[in-house]
C-alpha cells in the first residue's frame, strides 16, 4: 500500500471507530504519520531493482560503464551499495588498492590481498577489472621515495611491474600502465621516475608490461590530457612509444572537470586525435565538481586553506546547482555517443556522492557531489538526464 492510501485508509479507521474525537488529537496524530512514513521513504536505499534503469544495459552497445572501487565495496560490506555496483557497472578500476604503496610495501614484500578479492569480484559478477596503476609517482612507499642508487631504482621498476603485471596476467582486463608522467604544458613532469631513469621510462613501463601480461590492455592515463598543450605533450608520449615498437593500446582521459566548465571542444578534438593514432579512448574517472575551486585539474599535491564558503551545499545542493549538474553530465553523454565507435569505457570516479575523493580534496571535511548517484544510493536528476541523452540519440538515428 503506497504512503497516501496508508493515511486514507488509517483516516477513515480512526473517524469510524472514535466519532467523538477530538480534532486537536487527530491532527497531530496524522501529521506525526505523515511525518514518519515521509523520512521512512527519504531513507529508503536504491537496491539497484527493476526501478532504475541499469547504465550498464542501456549503454551495451556503445562503452562499457565502470566506477572505481575502495576496500570496503570489494569486501561488498554494504548490501546496498553491493546491489547498486552490480546492477550498474560492468567495469570497475581499485581506487587505491592496486597503487604502489598498498600492494608492495616493502622492497621485499608485497601485498595482494585485497587486489586479488577485487579480480574474483569481477570475474564473479561479469565486471572487467582495469588495474590502476603500475607507475605513478604519487602514493609511492617510503622505501622507493629513498631508493637513491640508479640500479637499486632500476630494480624495484622492473621487479614492481614483473611482479604486479605477472600476477594478473590472463586475469585482469587492462592497466593503467602509466599514471599522470606530464606537466600541463606538456613536458615531463619532474618525479623520481625521471629523475633515475630519464624520460625513457615510460616506454620502459610499457615494454614491461608487454611482456608481463602479454594479453592485457596497456593504457598511459592522465588528467587535463584533453588541453591542447598537455595533449600535445601525451602524443608525443604515445608516438614515442610506439616507435620503440612497443604496444600501448589506449589513453585515458580522466574527466575530473568542474561544472559549468566542461570543455566540450577539447574533449572532442582529443578524442579524434588520439584515436587517430590507432589507439582505443577512455574517460577514466569521471566526475563533475560542484564546489569552489580556483585552479583545474587533479594533482593531489595541490590544495586549499579551509573556509565555510568554500563549502555552501552541506544540506543538499540547489534545484539551480542540480540542473546545470545534470546539464553538464548530458552534453558530455552527447559526445561520447557521437564518437562512440572511438571510445570503450566511461568509468566514474567512485560509485555514489558519500564515496568521492573530492569530499577531502582540495579542500578536507566538503560536502561534494559529482557523481550521478547521491549519498543514499539515489539517482540524481543527473542519472536521468544521461538516460535521456541515450534515448535521444537513438530517436534522432532512427529519424524521429
Ligand atoms: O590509507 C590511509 C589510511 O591508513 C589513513 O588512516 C587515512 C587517513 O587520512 O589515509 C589513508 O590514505 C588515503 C587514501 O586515499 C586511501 O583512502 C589518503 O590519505 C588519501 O590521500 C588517498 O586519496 C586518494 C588519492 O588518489 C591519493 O592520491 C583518493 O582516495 C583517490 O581517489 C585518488 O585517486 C586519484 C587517481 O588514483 C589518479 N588520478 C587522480 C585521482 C584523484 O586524486
Amino acid at each position: 500500500m503506497s504512503n497516501k492510501a496508508t493515511l486514507v485508509h488509517l483516516k477513515h479507521y480512526i473517524n469510524k471507530k472514535n466519532r467523538i474525537m477530538i480534532k486537536g488529537l487527530f491532527i497531530p496524530i496524522i501529521c506525526g504519520l505523515s511525518v514518519l512514513l515521509a523520512s521512512c521513504a527519504g531513507s529508503q536505499k536504491n537496491t539497484g531493482s527493476h526501478s532504475t534503469p541499469s547504465l550498464k544495459k542501456i549503454f551495451e552497445k556503445d562503452f562499457v560503464i565502470g566506477t572505481a572501487l575502495n576496500t570496503g565495496q570489494i569486501e561488498q560490506k554494504d548490501s546496498t551499495a553491493d546491489a547498486l555496483i552490480k546492477s550498474q557497472f560492468n567495469a570497475a578500476t581499485p581506487e587505491n588498492i592496486m597503487k604502489a604503496e598498498v600492494i608492495h610495501p616493502q622492497w621485499d614484500k608485497y601485498d595482494f590481498t585485497i587486489a586479488d578479492k577485487l579480480i574474483e569480484y569481477g570475474q564473479k559478477n561479469n565486471i572487467k577489472i582495469n588495474g590502476h596503476t603500475l607507475i605513478w609517482h604519487s602514493q609511492l612507499p617510503a622505501y622507493a621515495r629513498n631508493i637513491k642508487s640508479i640500479d637499486s631504482f632500476k630494480t624495484f621498476f622492473a621487479g614492481h611491474i614483473n611482479t604486479v603485471a605477472g600476477r594478473y596476467s590472463g586475469k585482469i582486463f587492462s592497466w593503467d600502465v602509466v599514471n599522470e608522467a606530464l606537466n600541463e604544458d606538456g613536458t615531463m613532469r619532474k618525479s623520481i621516475f625521471l629523475e633515475h631513469l630519464g624520460d625513457n621510462f615510460v616506454t620502459e613501463a610499457f615494454r614491461l608490461a608487454a611482456a608481463a601480461s602479454p594479453h592485457t590492455e596497456l593504457y598511459y592515463n592522465d588528467y587535463n590530457n584533453e588541453q591542447p598543450a598537455k595533449r600535445a605533450g601525451c602524443i608525443v608520449l604515445i608516438k614515442k612509444i610506439k616507435a620503440a615498437g612497443v604496444r600501448i593500446d589506449g589513453v585515458g582521459i580522466q574527466g575530473h572537470w568542474h561544472i559549468g566548465k566542461i570543455p566540450l571542444k577539447e574533449i572532442e578534438e582529443s578524442i579524434l586525435q588520439y584515436s587517430a593514432l590507432g589507439l582505443k579512448v577512455m574517460f577514466t574517472e569521471l566526475d563533475i565538481e560542484v564546489l569552489p575551486r580556483n585552479f583545474s585539474g587533479a594533482d593531489v599535491n595541490q590544495r586549499m586553506k579551509e573556509d565555510a564558503s568554500l563549502n555552501p551545499y552541506v544540506k543538499g545542493l540547489p534545484d539551480s546547482v542540480q540542473q546545470q549538474l545534470a546539464n553538464d553530465y548530458a552534453a558530455l553523454f552527447d559526445l561520447f555517443l557521437k564518437h562512440k565507435d572511438k571510445i570503450t569505457r566511461i568509468t566514474f570516479w567512485g560509485v555514489d556522492d558519500g564515496q568521492s575523493w573530492l569530499n577531502g580534496w582540495p579542500v578536507r571535511g566538503r560536502t561534494n557531489h559529482p557523481l550521478l548517484f547521491d549519498r543514499n544510493f539515489q539517482p540524481k536528476p543527473a542519472f536521468y538526464k544521461v538516460v535521456e541523452a541515450k534515448k535521444n540519440f537513438d530517436a534522432t538515428k532512427k529519424g524521429f
